[in-house]
């Protein structure tokens, strides 16, 4: 991948493995972490927040990237995704959408417990995608 420091990414892979330990998934025992580098070069991390009512439950990517919101910044330029699995996961659908609303040039790197990595442009992840252009 063009651009990005190999350091950035174990750091990246570092804190989405550390913020999983945070999940609140008692119901899915699923512990997922996330971490957002921003065009700036700084880092929010999420988890994912589960619910007794399960519908609401909140992925990790999602909470890397509002927590990256709250925090004034706009532009992602990675995300980095743990899942508790032996292969990579990619996020799912929803987060899908989030992220290409603030990063649809982003690359995804998706890590797990074995040794593979999957890296995708978001792009790849939401062809075609429903954005802001859709509007006008
Ligand atoms: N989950 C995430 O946080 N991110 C993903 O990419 C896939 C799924 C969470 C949602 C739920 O808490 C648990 O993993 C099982 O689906």
């Amino acid at each position: 991948m063009a651009n990005i420091d190999e350091k950035m990414i174990e750091k990246l892979v570092e804190q989405a493995m550390q913020i999983s330990r945070n999940a609140y998934c008692p119901y899915s025992k699923f512990p997922v972490g996330a971490a957002v580098l921003t065009e700036r070069g700084d880092i929010f991390t999420g988890c994912n927040v589960e619910n007794a009512s399960l519908g609401l439950t909140v992925c990790a990517e999602r909470n890397a990237v509002f927590h990256m919101i709250a925090e004034g910044q706009q532009q992602i330029v990675v995300v980095v995704v743990y899942t508790p699995t032996p292969t990579p996961s990619a996020p799912c659908g929803a987060c899908r959408q989030v992220i290409n609303e603030f990063g649809p040039a982003a690359q995804i790197i998706c890590v797990c417990d074995g040794p593979d990595r999957l890296q995708v442009s978001l792009a790849e992840l939401l062809p075609n995608s429903f954005d802001r252009s859709s509007l006008e």
